[in-house]
């Protein structure tokens, strides 16, 4: 009796064990330990230093590893490296847009038309000039300051786009918190949700073109139907606003009409 609880305890805390050491281990978080990452990473300098640059990156957290990007073999140390196992190697720079582009199509299209992509390997930009190969983070404005988009021609230009985008980022910010508060009290936002999402996406394709009239155009139209959005959400609000006082002159005046039958009552009693 007392050797099956024990047992039965084991078989609880291993379990239990084995649990949490599924979920707190680098596999379950999209990182898996390949034989690229033991290999590269306690290696000093060029090839260590891609792996302290990749963990934290928006690339790790979504499951995108070393050989996502350069191929290769992640499970077979002796043979990670050969090119009959896909290794694709380093790109040459004018290689990068292509590299990266296998996984962001519609973004290498813009980037190939624009002014930057005409001049790739004439001293134009790539991705990495802004993003960054191994420390990619999630993509904002922030990207756009004096320090990065000044190194090759004067910033006004930069500014000029970086402005007409913030004011639609902010307006797209403002709509979703709206979106937010309405879904906590219970209205049904779906089809604004649907609607905020197509015109955020269509937002954030505007920038890789660097194309500043129609950045401009584009913004224009994009906020015009943010602000349909913007008014439909607001009407909701004020008739909320008017329900919630309709509802508190109801009560109010329930509480009115039963003091005076009270007092009326007493009235009569005396
Ligand atoms: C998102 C795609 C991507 C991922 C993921 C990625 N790399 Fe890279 N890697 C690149 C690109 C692009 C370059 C070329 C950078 C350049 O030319 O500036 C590069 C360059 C390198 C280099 C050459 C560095 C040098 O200075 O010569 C090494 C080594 C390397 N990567 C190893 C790794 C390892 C190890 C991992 C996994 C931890 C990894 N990479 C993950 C895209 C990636
Ligand atoms: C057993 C150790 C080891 C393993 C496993 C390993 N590498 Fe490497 N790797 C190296 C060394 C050492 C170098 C630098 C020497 C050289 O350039 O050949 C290197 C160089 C590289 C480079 C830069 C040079 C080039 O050819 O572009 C990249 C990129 C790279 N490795 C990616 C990977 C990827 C992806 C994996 C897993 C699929 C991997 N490595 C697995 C040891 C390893
Ligand atoms: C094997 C596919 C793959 C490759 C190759 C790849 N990425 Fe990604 N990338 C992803 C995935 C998946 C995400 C995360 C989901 C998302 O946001 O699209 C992501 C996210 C990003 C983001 C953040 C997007 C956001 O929402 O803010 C940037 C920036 C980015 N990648 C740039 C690059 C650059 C630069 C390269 C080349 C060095 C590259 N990627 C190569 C798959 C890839
Ligand atoms: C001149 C700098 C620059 C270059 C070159 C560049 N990007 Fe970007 N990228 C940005 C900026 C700035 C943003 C943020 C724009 C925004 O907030 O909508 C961004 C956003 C992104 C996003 C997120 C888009 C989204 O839907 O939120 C991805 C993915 C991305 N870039 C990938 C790439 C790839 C792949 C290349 C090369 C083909 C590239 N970028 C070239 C500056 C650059
Ligand atoms: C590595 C160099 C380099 C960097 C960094 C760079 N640019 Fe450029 N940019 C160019 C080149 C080259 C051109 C095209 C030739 C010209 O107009 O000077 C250009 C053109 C432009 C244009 C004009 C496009 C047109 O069609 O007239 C804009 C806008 C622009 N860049 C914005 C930016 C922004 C924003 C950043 C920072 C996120 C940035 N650039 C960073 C090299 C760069």
């Amino acid at each position: 009796m007392r050797q099956s609880a024990t047992n039965r305890f084991c078989v609880i805390a291993c379990s239990t064990l084995l649990l949490l050491l599924t979920i707190l281990s680098p596999a379950a978080r999209g990182q898996e330990e390949t034989v690229c990452i033991q290999c590269h990473g306690p290696q000093p300098g060029k090839g260590g230093a891609p792996v302290k640059a990749w963990r934290g990156s928006i690339h790790a957290d979504n499951g995108i590893s070393c050989h996502s990007c350069h191929g290769g073999d992640p499970n077979d140390a002796a043979n990670a490296m050969s090119p009959a196992r896909g290794f694709v190697g380093t790109p040459q720079e004018a290689g990068i847009p292509a590299f990266c582009g296998r996984c962001h199509a519609g973004i290498m299209e813009d980037y190939l038309k624009s002014a930057h992509g005409r001049a790739l390997g004439k001293g134009g930009p790539t991705c990495v000039t802004c993003h960054g190969a191994h420390e990619v983070k999630k993509a904002n404005l922030e990207l756009i300051n004096e320090k990065s988009c000044s190194r090759c021609h004067p910033y006004d230009r930069a500014a000029g786009i970086k402005e007409a985008m913030r004011q639609t980022e902010g307006l797209i910010t403002d709509i979703e918190r709206k979106i937010e508060r309405f879904k906590g009290e219970g209205v049904d936002t779906e089809r604004h949700e649907k609607s905020l999402f197509s015109l955020r996406n269509r937002y954030h394709r505007l920038f890789h073109e660097v194309d500043t009239a129609k950045v401009k155009r584009e913004s224009s139209h994009i906020q015009q139907e943010l602000n349909t959005i913007n008014q439909t959400l607001e009407n909701l609000d004020e008739r909320n606003r008017r329900r919630k006082i309709a509802g508190a002159m109801v009560v109010g005046g329930l509480l009115v009409a039963a003091l005076i039958a009270h007092l009326l009552k007493r009235t009569y009693d005396d």
